[in-house]
This record gives C-alpha cells, structure tokens and sequence, in this order.
C-alpha cells in the first residue's frame, strides 16, 4: 500500500475494520486457548474500556509528570512484591520484556564479577524469549533436555553451571506442558554457587497464588525459597489486564538497580528509565492496576475457581476418550494431549488429523510438535461438554493430518 495522498472519514475506516475482524479469532466463544485470557466478565472489560480511553494518550516516559500513572504503577508493583515476597521490581510493556531485562541484569552482574563470556542455563521448555534475550544481549544459552516429566533436571543443571554462568532459569510453568521445575532444588544449586536464579512465572504467576488457596497442590515456586534472585510474573495473561503489562521483580534492590538506566552525557537534560522502552503508553499501567485493584483477592479467587472447573471438565473428558494421552501431569492450568502410544484397542490417533476435525468444527488448538496445546481461561468452563463431545467425534472420525506446522498461537495460513 502506498502512502494515502487523501484522509478517510472515521465511519469508513471503522466499518472497514468491522468487516475485515469478522473473520479474525473470536475468543469471546470459549473456542480460543492462547494469546487471549477470555475472563468472560463483561463489568472487568467495561472498566478496562472505560480506563484505557482515559489514559490514552499519557506518555509513562517521564512518570512525574503524569502523577497518577506513577501512583498506581507504584502501587501496582507495591501489589506485585507481596504477593511473590519481592523487594524491588518494575513494571514493563510484557513477558518477553521482563526477561530480557531480567537477563540484562544478570549479565552486567556476571560481568561485574568479571565474567567475560556469560551464559545462561535453562531447560529446553523454557520459553523462546529466553534465546531471544540471549542472541540480543549476546549471552550463550545452555539448553539442557528435560527429565521424562517434562521438569527441568537439577542432575543436568548442576553439570551445566560453572563459572561463566550469569543465569540459571526456570518455569513455573512452561507454556508446552504446564508444569512446574523443581524451583526449590535448583535455586538451592545456585545459591551455593553464588549465581542468580530466575523464575520464569510469566504464565502463571497471577495464577498459582490462588490455586495455592483453593488447595491445588503447589510446589514452592517464587520468593519463598531460598536462592531465588528474579522473577517475571505477567499481568496481561493470568492477571487478567488487557495487553501491555509485565512485572520483573527482585529479592534484593541492589541486583535491581542495574536494571535502571541513567544518561546525562547529551544536551537533553537526564534521561532515566527503568525498562527498556522509551516512551511507555498510559493504558497498560492504569489497566492493571484497575484490573488488580477492582478483582482483589476475593476476585482472583473466583476466577481460579473456574478456571479449575473447567481444567478439571477438559482433562477427565479428555483422558476419557481411548487414545488420547496428556503429555505431562500439569500442575496448573495448561497442557498438551496427543495420541496414546500405548493404545491397544485400535490403531493410534493421528493427532493432526484430530486438530483438522476440530477446526473445521471452530476450536482452534495449537499444535505443538507433540500434540495438542490447551490452555484455559475462566470463561472455558461454559464450554466443557461442547468441547468433549467434538473431541470424541474427531478422534472416532478423521482423516491423515493435512499437514498444518507447529505454530506457537495457531495455524500459519497456507493460502
Ligand atoms: C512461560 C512464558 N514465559 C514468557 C512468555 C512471554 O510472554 P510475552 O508473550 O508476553 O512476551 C510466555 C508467553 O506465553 C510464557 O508462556
């Protein structure tokens, strides 16, 4: 498209767009399972409207002048550090963010203890914004296969740490099979080494406090345990806030400080930022801290409740149905399933050719390399029977896969 040389009217441009989003993901259904949280709490969404109109246009760069924005990005963290047990952090524009900034830290503190060639030790289910950050920050990641549960091995891990290593992480969860690594033997390995333990909480970390509560079995995961350095807890998936919004935390202020930039040498007076965005939209900052202030405790823990109704509806139907298998045993709200290699009763399921029935039938699984990836939202407990029956029938009628790639958030469109 070239550059318009003539304006369209805001009733052409907004019908326009009506048109064309007919087609687009409709997750208000319960029919989507990644990139977005369906809360399906129609007060919570009319006040985010309402919040993120109001702030439109504030720039955060320079957070004192625009004094309500500090507030509540201030309180926000104030929110995010009880409930994690964190002494310092900030606020950032997502996951991806947050880690980075996070192995930033790590970095510059490896180097200043004299590190000259920093790595960086995770399991090979630790999300890609780890090998991002790493190729960005030109820090070496050692990517370490997993035990047979999916969970980081600490066997691997305490192999692979030495004195080059700026960073070891871990997840709670990891997005391909939703299960916790073992925080607590990990982070003891790298305490008694000296070095810096993240926890990658990006997913679940708004989640697990309330599971906790509802008697989930957890296992220690963020500040409680000893030896965890940072963590990254995102607002924009569990925390319900619409896009935009990440929390990275510390233990100690000091490890926090190298995360903050300072420069005066240029005639533009002194430039400061926490995180690595410049200028830094309003709305994502008044969206969750309205998001979290308005849900509160009693809140999060309604909608932890349904989001486990409805974890607890998809994995019995779904491990009801003769040869399908959940990859893992997740400890929280996400997983894979895929064919049953054991099946005896009849030839295996080809697992894509599932995810094509269920397609065609408008669920929209991702697929991984494995299997089938769910995650699940509060609004999914309104479709658990919908989404068994459909299953069942794709499992009892399909043909050979189509063919369609593994693509982290759906399908590439082949047309
Ligand atoms: C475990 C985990 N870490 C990090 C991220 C990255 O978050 P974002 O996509 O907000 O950058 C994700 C995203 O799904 C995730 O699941």
């Amino acid at each position: 498209m070239s550059f318009p040389s003539t304006g369209r009217s805001a009733d052409d441009i907004l019908a326009e767009v009506a048109q064309e989003r007919a087609d687009d993901l409709d997750w208000r259904g319960g029919r989507a399972f990644s990139l977005v949280y369906n809360v399906d709490d129609p007060e919570l969404e009319a006040l985010q409207h309402e919040i993120a109109a109001i702030f439109l246009h504030e720039n955060a760069l320079n957070p004192f002048r625009y004094r309500t924005l500090l507030r509540m990005e201030g309180e926000v963290i104030d929110m995010a550090c009880s409930l994690f047990g964190a002494s310092a952090g900030s606020m950032s524009s997502g996951g991806t963010e947050s880690i980075f900034l996070a192995v930033q830290t790590a970095r510059d503190h490896a180097r200043a203890r004299g590190v000259t060639a920093p790595e960086l030790v995770c399991a090979e289910t630790a999300h890609p914004a780890f090998a991002k950050a790493c190729k960005y920050l030109d820090v070496r990641q050692v990517l370490l296969p997993t035990r047979a549960d999916g969970r980081a091995d600490p066997e691997r891990f305490a192999a692979a740490m030495g004195p080059d290593t700026a960073l070891v992480v871990v997840s709670s969860p990891c997005y391909p099979f939703g299960v916790i690594d073992p925080v607590e033997e990990i982070a003891a390995m790298a305490a008694e080494r000296d070095l810096l333990c993240h926890v990658d909480a990006c997913l679940g970390g708004y989640l697990l406090p309330w599971w906790e509560r509802l008697g989930e079995p957890v296992p220690p995961w963020d500040f409680r345990v000893e030896g965890v350095t940072s963590l990254s807890a995102d607002i924009h998936k569990y925390g319900y806030a619409y896009k935009g919004a990440s929390t990275v935390l510390y233990r100690d202020e000091d490890l926090y400080r190298r995360q903050i930039f300072m420069y005066d040498s240029w005639p533009g007076g002194l430039y400061a930022s926490s995180s690595s965005a410049g200028t830094r939209p309003g709305p994502p900052i008044a969206g969750a801290w309205a998001t979290m202030t308005h849900l509160g405790e009693d809140g999060y823990l309604r909608l932890a409740e349904r989001v486990r109704t409805a974890m607890r509806g998809f994995t019995a139907g779904i491990e009801g149905i003769d040869g399908l298998r959940i990859t893992s045993d997740p400890d929280l709200s996400l997983f894979e399933f895929g064919s049953d290699p054991d099946r005896t009763s009849g030839p295996p399921v080809d697992i894509g050719g599932v995810a094509d029935v269920m397609d065609d039938k408008g669920w929209n699984l991702d697929r991984q390399q494995g299997g089938l990836h769910v995650m699940l939202s509060p609004g999914h407990d309104k479709v658990v029977d919908a989404f068994v029956t459909d299953l069942a029938d794709a499992v009892a009628d399909h043909d050979a896969d189509r063919g369609d790639e593994h693509v982290y958030g759906g399908v590439v469109d082949r047309a």
